[in-house]
């Protein structure tokens, strides 16, 4: 799905001329694909294309699905396969432009109402000017719009994050915790102990690949990263990032979203639901890595999972 290198360039210097202009556009168009291909078809592949451009220069090869997989979905949704959960392909236009991304499934029929969300992306010459914060709004009004469509309520977001690190990787350690601290106001989920010690709930994605020889690929650790929805509305976030966690040890967890350990355990039971239907495989690994959590929710001194600040759980370790 993506372009070749030489190209990728044209397109760059087109949009990056382009930069005050679209800036000053004011608000973006964003559609939802699927539903725009059950009426014009040939218009929504084209935005597809754009939009997976600026999904592909936005992701390393490593966390991207493949053109012809993410079109699966689209199509999947589109011949009304996937009832009574719900694939969603986002874009973001203005003047007419593809300017940015994002997918996402809402699912209804698991153990918690949820929205797992895959992706958000915005063409580098447009970052920082709120299309993003824009995507957001709108897969917020989406989610809940097909939750109530039949009859539940949408409940959180899940997001699978990279652990920050202490490497010169801007995006990972400086961006992406900013963007979903600051818009999509979701932070990562710990426990704390008996001791109070915190710790980071255990998770991680099973593998998606299988061999000829029937080995599943091993599972990816990431973190478990939510954003709550409280009577139609995302709880606010106010807590600043680098507060909570300093060093390892716990400063403070006053103010802090919070939800029970019944309901993380029937999150992440709800995401893993959905990675056995695709691919059932994994399923000894999804096991697994559902005992790995309710181990690690056993840690909870009093029955809370608080979420804070993808920052500061750089320095928390993934323990099983
Ligand atoms: C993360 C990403 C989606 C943000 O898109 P965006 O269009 O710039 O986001 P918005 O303009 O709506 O929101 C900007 C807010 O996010 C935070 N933010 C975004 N980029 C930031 C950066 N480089 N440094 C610090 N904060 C940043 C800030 O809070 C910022 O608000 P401000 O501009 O008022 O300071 C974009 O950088 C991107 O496509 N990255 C590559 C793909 C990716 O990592 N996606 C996220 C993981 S799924």
């Amino acid at each position: 799905m993506c372009e070749p290198v030489h190209k990728k360039f044209e397109v760059v210097r087109l949009v990056a001329i382009r930069k005050d202009v679209l800036a000053q556009l004011g608000k973006s168009q964003v559609v939802n694909l699927p539903k725009l291909w059950r009426t014009e078809s040939d218009r929504a592949h084209q935005l597809f294309r754009s939009a997976q451009r600026i999904y592909c220069r936005s992701f390393p090869e490593e966390e991207r699905e493949s053109g012809r997989v993410v079109h699966g979905y689209i199509n999947d949704e589109v011949a009304g396969e996937n009832h009574p959960d719900s694939f969603n392909y986002l874009v973001a236009m203005k003047a007419g432009r593809v300017v940015g991304m994002s997918s996402f499934d809402v699912l209804t029929s698991g153990e918690i109402p949820l929205t797992f969300w895959g992706y958000v992306a915005t063409a580098e010459s447009v970052r920082r000017t709120g299309v993003a914060t824009e995507l957001v709004s709108a897969m917020v009004a989406e989610s809940e719009a097909h939750c109530a469509s039949v009859g539940s309520a949408l409940r959180s977001f899940f997001l699978e994050v990279e652990k920050p690190d202490f490497s010169s990787d801007e995006m990972r350690n400086v961006a992406r915790p900013a963007f979903h601290h600051t818009r999509s106001k979701a932070g990562a989920m710990i426990v704390v102990d008996h001791s109070g010690k915190p710790h980071l709930v255990y998770y991680a994605q099973p593998g998606m690949e299988q061999t000829a020889s029937g080995r599943t690929a091993s599972r990816v650790e990431l973190l478990p990263v939510v954003s709550l929805v409280e009577a139609g509305v995302q709880v606010p976030f106010d807590i600043e990032p680098n507060t909570v966690i300093q060093s390892g040890r716990l400063v403070r967890l006053e103010g802090l979203p919070r939800l029970s350990t019944e309901t993380a355990l029937g999150i992440v039971k709800t995401i893993m639901g959905s990675y056995g239907e695709t691919y059932d495989f994994a399923a000894k690994q999804i096991a697994a890595i559902l005992r790995s959590v309710e181990k690690s929710l056993d840690r909870s001194r009093n029955g809370s999972v608080y979420v804070v600040p993808i920052l500061d759980t750089r320095t928390l370790e993934f323990e099983r």
